[in-house]
């Protein structure tokens, strides 16, 4: 499975902090937070990611990212002049997918909870058909929305509905089978000018395909696309992180877990960042 961040727009909620630097670069609590959808795709086990941004933040990307062998992954990296909707991203990344099975995570989106890496997994090892992944929300207009069966199967899935026919809210983290680019192909843009990745949902749904995971209540999703969010994110990261000894979205820690990269790499990432970020990278090594 390859994976697609799409950490592109203009974050115009959140000027003017966003004027100079894209949103996906600024910090959650103690990480940039597009390193939190980008752990998610490595604990679903991708290990082939494009960044997809602004032509004018991809420099700042490779600067952060570099080509991923510090981490044991790679990252390659294409532009996207003006937001014109997430499907597009499967078209702009069409000759990095080559027909393969792909994800796509947006750059603003944070997981976090138990039992999440064993639902990642599963939809990591995807071959036919679709996963969506879905949360319960109080404001079903302001997302895509999927009605369940009584056995959890989706019924209908349509994008910010004005009457919500379920509370069921589409997160912004989508596995795809080799079809994927193909479907994307045919969407037409919407009523607000975006090729919607809704529509391409509704496309496996219609050929029974569509598989939802339902995300527990105790698992926390959240955006970072207002100036509270932004806080409100940092906040539940640091409350978490100084109460466990755990950080959230450690691309490094995952990567060592995963078996992407060995202790003395993991050791080598931690020497080079003289802090508490780099002593923890290496207290993982002394402790387990
Ligand atoms: C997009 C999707 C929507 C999904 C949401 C999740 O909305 O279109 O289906 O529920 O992401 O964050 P947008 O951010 O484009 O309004």
């Amino acid at each position: 499975m390859k994976g697609i961040i799409l950490a592109g727009g203009h974050g115009t909620r959140l000027h003017p902090i966003t004027r100079a630097v894209s949103k996906h670069l600024l910090p959650i609590y103690d990480k940039p937070l597009v390193y939190y959808p980008i752990t998610t795709l490595m604990l679903a086990g991708v290990r082939e990611i494009l960044v997809i941004s602004t032509p004018e933040s991809l420099p700042a990307f490779r600067r952060l990212l570099g080509d991923g062998s510090d981490w044991g992954v790679t990252f390659s990296y294409a532009a996207q002049s003006e937001p014109r909707g997430l499907a597009e991203a499967f078209l702009i990344g069409a000759d990095f997918v080559d027909a393969q099975p792909c994800a796509l995570a947006l750059g603003d989106n944070v997981f976090h909870g138990a039992g999440l890496t064993g639902q990642l997994i599963e939809a990591g090892n995807l071959t036919d058909g679709a996963a969506i992944f879905t949360y319960k929300v109080h404001d079903p207009h302001r997302f895509g929305i999927v009605e369940l069966g009584a056995d959890g199967n989706p019924i209908s899935i349509e994008e910010k509905p004005q009457t919500p026919k379920s509370n069921w809210a589409v997160t912004g983290l989508y596995f795809y089978d080799a079809n994927v680019v193909d479907i994307a192909r045919r969407v037409k843009p919407s009523a607000r000018g975006e090729t919607e990745i809704t529509d391409v949902n509704a496309d496996y749904l219609s050929r029974g395909k569509l598989r939802v995971f339902q995300l527990p209540r105790g698992t926390a999703w959240l955006d970072a696309g207002t100036t509270d969010s932004l806080l409100q994110a940092s906040l539940y990261v640091q409350t978490l992180e100084q109460r466990q000894r755990f950080r959230i979205a450690c691309p490094e820690e995952v990567a060592w877990r995963r078996g992407f990269i060995d202790g003395p790499q993991l050791r080598k990432l931690g020497d080079a960042l003289n802090n508490d970020y780099g002593t923890y990278l290496a207290s993982l090594l002394d402790s387990d």
